[in-house]
C-alpha cells in the first residue's frame, strides 16, 4: 500500500521562504510530506516544474450585485474556473451591503450565489455600506464570529462612500473586534467636481475618467485612511493603489512604524492612461478606479512591490463586458464616462503576468512572489496557514508552473466570460501547467478538471496582524 494519495515528484518547490528540491505526499488533500523519493497511489511527474503555492487573489468581485442595471460577467463558476485555470486556488470576493440592507441578508444572499457553482475555495469579505448601529452593534459581532472577518470600507462612490466619522466608526469596531478594514481611498467630491466641469466642457469621453480622478484625489485620500486608522490605532488596508503619490504617503506611514498594509494590481503595472485614450468609445474596457496612471508611474509601482511597501498583489477582477448593454455599453456607447461600469477583468491573468514579468524578468524574487500572490494575503485574512503555503498540514494548493513556456496572451485562452483582456497581444514566459486544490487536479495541461461546486466556504480567522498593534494607545 501506498503511504500517500498523490504524489507530486520531482519539482522545485518554493515558498515564501525557501525553495527546495523534494518530492509532496497529499494525503486527505493536505500536504503529509515533503521529503526525497516519495510514493503514492497516484504520482506527477513534475520534473522540470516550479511548484508554488496556489495563489489566494484577496480582492475579486464575482456576480456582486450593482445598483445601475449593469451584471457583472462571471460568475463563482467562471470566475473561480478562471482563477484555477491561472494559478489561483482561495479566492475572497465582497458580500455588498446595499444602504439600507442589512449585513447578514447581503451575506445570505452572496452564498446563494456562490452554490454550487464554485471549482475553488472561497472566503468572503464584507462591503459595509451602511454601517449603523445595528449593523455596528450587533450583525458585524455575529458575523465576525461566523468568519467573515475582513470588509471593505469606500471613500467615494455615491453608493458605497462613508463620511469620516463613519469611518472613524467602523475603525473603532475593527479595533476592538480584531477585525481587518480595507479602504477604497479616493477623494469623492474632488471627483465629483472634475466631473462636473469636465462634463461642463463636453470631455465626457472614456479617457477623461482618468482626468476626473488624478493622482492627488487618490493621495489626499490615502493620507486620510491613513490618519483615520492612526487615530484609532489599527492595522488598515489600502486596496488597489495606483500612483507614486499614494505610494509615498503608504511609505511614509510605514516609516513612522503604523500598521499600513497596502495593495496593487495588475493594471498599475501594465496599463497607462494611453489604454484608455482610444478612438470612440474603445477606451471603456479600462475604466477602473483608481485609473491607470502615464507610463512613468509604473516603475513606482515595481518600486512598492520589491521594496516591501506592498504586501498583496491581487486582480480587482471586475469583469465587464464590452460588447453587451449590461456590460461597459450599459448607459450606451455615446455615455459619459461616468455612467460606463468601473473595472477589469484579470483574475486568470494576475499570477501568469507578475510571474512573467516579476520574477522570470528578474525584477522580483520568487519568495516575493509568493509572498505577494498567496502567503500574505492568507495571513491578513485569516486562512494561513491552510491556504498561502507548502507546508505540513497545510491543503495542497499547489501551482506546477513551466516556466520555459512561451506565449503570447488571448482573450480566446483566457476562460472568464468576458469578451476582452486588457493584456492582449502580450508575450509571457511561464503559465500554470497543472493546478491542485485540496489534491484534486483543477486544471491540467490545458483542460479545465474541475465539477463545480467541489469549492468550499472558508470561515476566516481574525487576522493575524491585528495582535501586532502598535501599543501606542488610541487618542481616546
Ligand atoms: O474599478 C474598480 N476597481 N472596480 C471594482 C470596484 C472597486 O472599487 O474595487
Ligand atoms: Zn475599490
Ligand atoms: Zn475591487
Amino acid at each position: 500500500m501506498s503511504d500517500f494519495d498523490l504524489v507530486i515528484r520531482n519539482g522545485t518547490v518554493a515558498t515564501a521562504a525557501d525553495v527546495s528540491r523534494c518530492d509532496i505526499g497529499v494525503r486527505d488533500g493536505k500536504v503529509a510530506a515533503l521529503a526525497a523519493r516519495l510514493t503514492g497511489t497516484r504520482e506527477i511527474d513534475a520534473s522540470g516544474l516550479l511548484i508554488t503555492p496556489g495563489g489566494v487573489d484577496s480582492h475579486c468581485h464575482l456576480d456582486q450585485p450593482s445598483g445601475d442595471g449593469s451584471r457583472m460577467a462571471d460568475d463563482f463558476r467562471t470566475g473561480t474556473i478562471a482563477a484555477a485555470c491561472g494559478g489561483t486556488t482561495t479566492v475572497i470576493p465582497f458580500a455588498a451591503q446595499a444602504k439600507g440592507q442589512s449585513l447578514r441578508a447581503a451575506v445570505e444572499d452572496y452564498h446563494k450565489r456562490a452554490a454550487g457553482k464554485a471549482v475553488i475555495d472561497y472566503a468572503f469579505h464584507l462591503i459595509i455600506s451602511d454601517p449603523n448601529e445595528q449593523v455596528l452593534g450587533q450583525e458585524l459581532p455575529a458575523l465576525l464570529r461566523d468568519g467573515y472577518t475582513s470588509f471593505k470600507i469606500y471613500m467615494t462612490y455615491d453608493d458605497l462612500k462613508l463620511d469620516d466619522r463613519q469611518i472613524l466608526d467602523v475603525l473603532d469596531f475593527a479595533r476592538r473586534e480584531g477585525a481587518m478594514a480595507m479602504i477604497h481611498a479616493e477623494n469623492t467630491d474632488c471627483i465629483a467636481w472634475l466631473t462636473e466641469k469636465l462634463e461642463a466642457a463636453g470631455r465626457t469621453a472614456p479617457k477623461y475618467h482618468a482626468t476626473s480622478r488624478p493622482a492627488p484625489v487618490e493621495r489626499e485620500a490615502t493620507h486620510r485612511a491613513i490618519t483615520l486608522a492612526e487615530l484609532i490605532d489599527v492595522p488598515v488596508l489600502i486596496v488597489h493603489v495606483s500612483s507614486r503619490e499614494a505610494i509615498e504617503q503608504i511609505r511614509w506611514a510605514q516609516g513612522r512604524g503604523l500598521k499600513i498594509y497596502a495593495e496593487t494590481c495588475p493594471q498599475y503595472l501594465f496599463l497607462s492612461e494611453e489604454d484608455l485614450d482610444l478612438p470612440g468609445f474603445e477606451g471603456a474596457r479600462c475604466v477602473c478606479s483608481p485609473p491607470p496612471r502615464g507610463k512613468a508611474n509604473q516603475p513606482f509601482v515595481w518600486q512598492g512591490l520589491t521594496g516591501g511597501v506592498f504586501q498583496v498583489f491581487s486582480s480587482d477582477h471586475a469583469p465587464f463586458r464590452f460588447d453587451d448593454p449590461k456590460g461597459k455599453r450599459n448607459a450606451g456607447t455615446e455615455a459619459p464616462f461616468k455612467a460606463v461600469p468601473n473595472g477589469i477583468p484579470g483574475i486568470e491573468t494576475r499570477l501568469p503576468l507578475l510571474f512573467s514579468e516579476g520574477v522570470m524578468a528578474g525584477r522580483l524574487e520568487l519568495g516575493q512572489f509568493v509572498a505577494l500572490t498567496a502567503t500574505n494575503p492568507a495571513k491578513i485574512y485569516g486562512l494561513y496557514p491552510r491556504k498561502g503555503t507548502i507546508a505540513i498540514g497545510s491543503d495542497a494548493d499547489l501551482v506546477l508552473w513551466d516556466p520555459a513556456r512561451k506565449l503570447t496572451l488571448t482573450n480566446a485562452m483566457l476562460h472568464h466570460n468576458v469578451d476582452y483582456t486588457p493584456y492582449e497581444g502580450m508575450t509571457l514566459t511561464g503559465w500554470p501547467k497543472i493546478t491542485l486544490s485540496r489534491g484534486e487536479v483543477v486544471w491540467n495541461d490545458g483542460q479545465v478538471a474541475a465539477a463545480p461546486g467541489r469549492g468550499r466556504f472558508l470561515p476566516c480567522d481574525l487576522p493575524k496582524p491585528a495582535a501586532s498593534r502598535l501599543g501606542r494607545g488610541a487618542y481616546y
